[in-house]
């Protein structure tokens, strides 16, 4: 029997456990059942600066980017900036000697904007619009990914001489017809574009790029990949300067789940790839990675206010927030899974909860599955965790709500890095007026 089994008054006084793996690495609980990251009361910022708001623990980011530093070497790393980007995160990323992957015109603005190194930057994307080649060639990009065969002549005409470009594949089997982004290496696709490359001077082919998944803890698709590369290369006499094995790293949002094991990856994946190259005859390339979710998910909460809190027919609670699929899109869109607390308060005794969002949808869930303690009522407030990437990123204007701030926290201070969206931002675009 545990103490709280003996002392029931004792478990409803105690703050429910806080997993290290879930919330960012500076949270902790406070007196009166506050929570605080980055030394800062995330009840004290709620009031300050409203609800919903994102929150980002600068520091768990930093860790996460020393992380990959040491295990795979700070310039074999590259940020993915379409999971969370500020001109803030970028300089943090920077500071820490990492790369960016810059998806858009705006991507790479926020990167020069930021004082990147622009030879660190890799502009990426299967469809490439002339902004997006425009900016990345004003600001100097390093890299850029040819996803397609059309866009190597239109790259090679307005690109400056002697462009670094990577040729993102697709290499598996498994990466059958509806894989949208790459060359498939099966049907000659990615053989032709070599040969394209080569017959521009103005180009320069650098290596391989490939995504081999999302969400994935395991290493066997890394490790296939990397051999299908090493062939592929062979069989088109190339000798790639490096590879890139793109992201799709685990990370965990419930207490039971898994992140990747990233020293054990990193040393797997060399080994394989100096295995790979050497049966391939090729001298063993520079292995890199482009993490996003990796780096900043776990650095990220979400703080709500409760609106309304109602029984279902069916006994079920529903505790509805003031925010919901337009700031957490991943819950409706991927099927994640957010942990969720009560803060600002002590609470009763947990019971089961559907957190629900404002907006009239069906699809509208925050988290599906919580547990929040059975006094939940309105103007309480919630804590999502896990939030740090492709929540700010993909949040949208839906029923036009504002999209929140997103603040960061670090050695007891708070900081606006986007400042909340009003209705005026939002009613300036409408020429109806
Ligand atoms: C080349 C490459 N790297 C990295 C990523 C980011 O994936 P994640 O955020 O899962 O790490 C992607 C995503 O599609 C990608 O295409």
């Amino acid at each position: 029997m545990t103490l709280t089994e003996i002392l029931p008054t004792l478990r409803s006084s105690l703050p429910p456990h806080l997993d290290a793996g879930v919330w960012p690495r500076t949270t902790r609980w406070s007196e009166r059942g506050d929570l605080r990251a980055g030394g800062v009361s995330l009840a004290a910022l709620a009031a300050e600066h409203g609800t919903p708001t994102y929150v980002v623990d600068e520091a768990d980011v930093r860790e996460r980017c020393r992380a990959y530093a040491a295990a795979f070497g700070a310039g074999d790393v590259a940020y993915t900036g379409k999971a969370l980007l500020s001109i803030d995160v970028a300089r943090w990323v920077a500071a820490e000697g990492l790369g960016l992957y810059a998806g858009s015109a705006g991507e790479v603005r926020v990167a020069a904007l930021a004082g990147f190194a622009m030879d660190r930057v890799v502009l990426y994307g299967s469809a490439k619009s002339t902004e997006d080649l425009d900016t990345a060639y004003a600001a100097g990009v390093g890299t850029i990914v040819v996803e397609s065969l059309g866009e190597i002549a239109r790259i090679a005409a307005t690109a400056p001489a002697g462009q670094r470009v990577l040729l993102r594949v697709l290499a598996g089997p498994a990466d059958c017809a509806d894989r949208r982004f790459g060359l498939h290496i099966a049907d000659g696709e990615a053989a032709a574009a070599v040969a394209r490359i080569a017959a521009q001077p103005g180009l320069r082919l650098a290596g391989f790029d490939c995504s081999v998944g999302h969400q994935l803890n395991r290493f066997s698709l890394y490790e296939q990949e990397l051999g299908r590369l090493c062939s592929f290369a062979a069989a088109n006499g190339i000798v790639p300067e490096r590879l890139n094995l793109g992201g799709g790293h685990a990370v965990a949002y419930r207490p039971a789940e898994l992140d990747l094991a990233l020293g054990a990856f990193a040393a797997r994946m060399r080994a394989v790839l100096h295995l790979e190259a050497g049966r391939h005859g090729l001298p063993a390339p520079r292995l890199t990675v482009s993490p996003g979710r990796a780096v900043v998910a776990r650095a990220g909460v979400t703080v709500y206010r409760v609106l309304a809190v109602t029984e279902t027919r069916t006994g079920g609670r529903l505790v509805a927030v003031d925010g919901g699929m337009s700031d957490c899109p991943a819950t409706a869109l991927c099927g994640s899974r957010h942990s969720a607390l009560l803060i600002g308060r002590a609470g009763a005794d947990l019971a089961p909860a559907v957190v629900v969002g404002r907006h009239n949808d069906a699809d509208d869930v925050v988290v599906p599955d919580a547990s929040l303690p059975a006094d939940v009522h309105p103007g309480d407030l919630l804590a999502v965790a896990g939030t740090g990437a492709y929540h700010h990123a993909r949040a949208t204007n839906f029923h036009l709500v504002t999209r929140p701030a997103l603040l960061a926290v670090a050695d007891g201070r708070s900081r606006v890095l986007v400042r909340r969206e009003s209705l005026d931002d939002l009613l300036a675009r409408d020429l109806g007026r």
